[in-house]
């Protein structure tokens, strides 16, 4: 096992609690929570990370309260556009993985977007799992076996893994959440096999460098 891990992946937790202690609405933790993923993006790339993966909004979140959800798919946007030069600026790929109809044609496009703007770059590989839920990836892979006409004793755990949507990635060595709930809440249920994990009591938006080096530190201790 290296040391440092190749592929992590993060459940953001905490965001909603962050604001709250503050008396601030909601979508104020959303947008520290845009300020901690690029922090944490910064520090994997410094620490020799591959792949960064995190659940930015579940399959599930469409149930929150309609001026969260559309305040959230509107920091999306803003945040599409933004993010870019600096992600380009750092070597940083990005990738959307999750079902992309029912999306906006404005989240959609920025997707789209910034997936093609950043296509050649190969420092770190960040993956925003976006309408996404572990189930989603098992059943869209099941889906595509039987609409290829597979016969049973074909379908097996190499096809299915190749199958799924992130099969370019390497499984997460480590997964963390923060916020301090200790469920995996249908993230990366297949990749997450094996991963070591790691459950913090820090909410999101405070998620730094020092919070992730106590992470590594975890990791390489296990
Ligand atoms: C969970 O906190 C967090 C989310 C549902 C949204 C996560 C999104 C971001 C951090 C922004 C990412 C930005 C981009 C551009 C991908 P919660 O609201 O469930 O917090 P709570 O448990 O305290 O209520």
């Amino acid at each position: 096992m290296s040391q440092v891990p190749q592929h992590i992946a993060i459940v953001m937790d905490g965001n909603g609690r962050w604001a709250s202690k503050r008396f601030l609405p909601r979508i104020a933790g959303h947008k520290k929570g845009v300020d901690a993923l690029r922090r944490c993006v910064k520090t994997c790339g410094q620490r020799g990370v591959g792949v960064l993966t995190v659940f930015a909004f579940s399959s599930e979140n469409w149930n929150r309260p309609a001026d969260e959800v559309s305040g959230l798919m509107d920091l999306f946007a803003m945040a599409l556009v933004r993010e870019v030069p600096q992600l380009q600026a750092d070597g940083v790929q990005l990738h959307f993985v999750g079902e992309r109809s029912g999306l906006s044609q404005k989240v959609a496009h920025g997707i789209e977007q910034a997936e093609l703007a950043t296509a050649s770059n190969s420092r770190l590989i960040l993956n925003i799992c976006f309408n996404y839920g572990g189930r989603w990836d098992m059943v869209q892979a099941c889906r595509r076996a039987v609409s290829e006409g597979l016969r049973p004793d074909q379908v097996d755990e190499e096809w299915l893994s190749r199958h799924m949507a992130m099969s370019f990635a390497p499984d997460p060595d480590l997964f963390i959440r923060t916020g301090g709930e200790m469920r995996v809440s249908n993230f990366m249920l297949w990749q997450s096999a094996y991963s070591e994990f790691f459950f913090t009591e820090c909410l999101w938006p405070d998620f730094g460098e020092a919070e992730i080096d106590a992470a590594l530190r975890a990791y390489a201790q296990r």
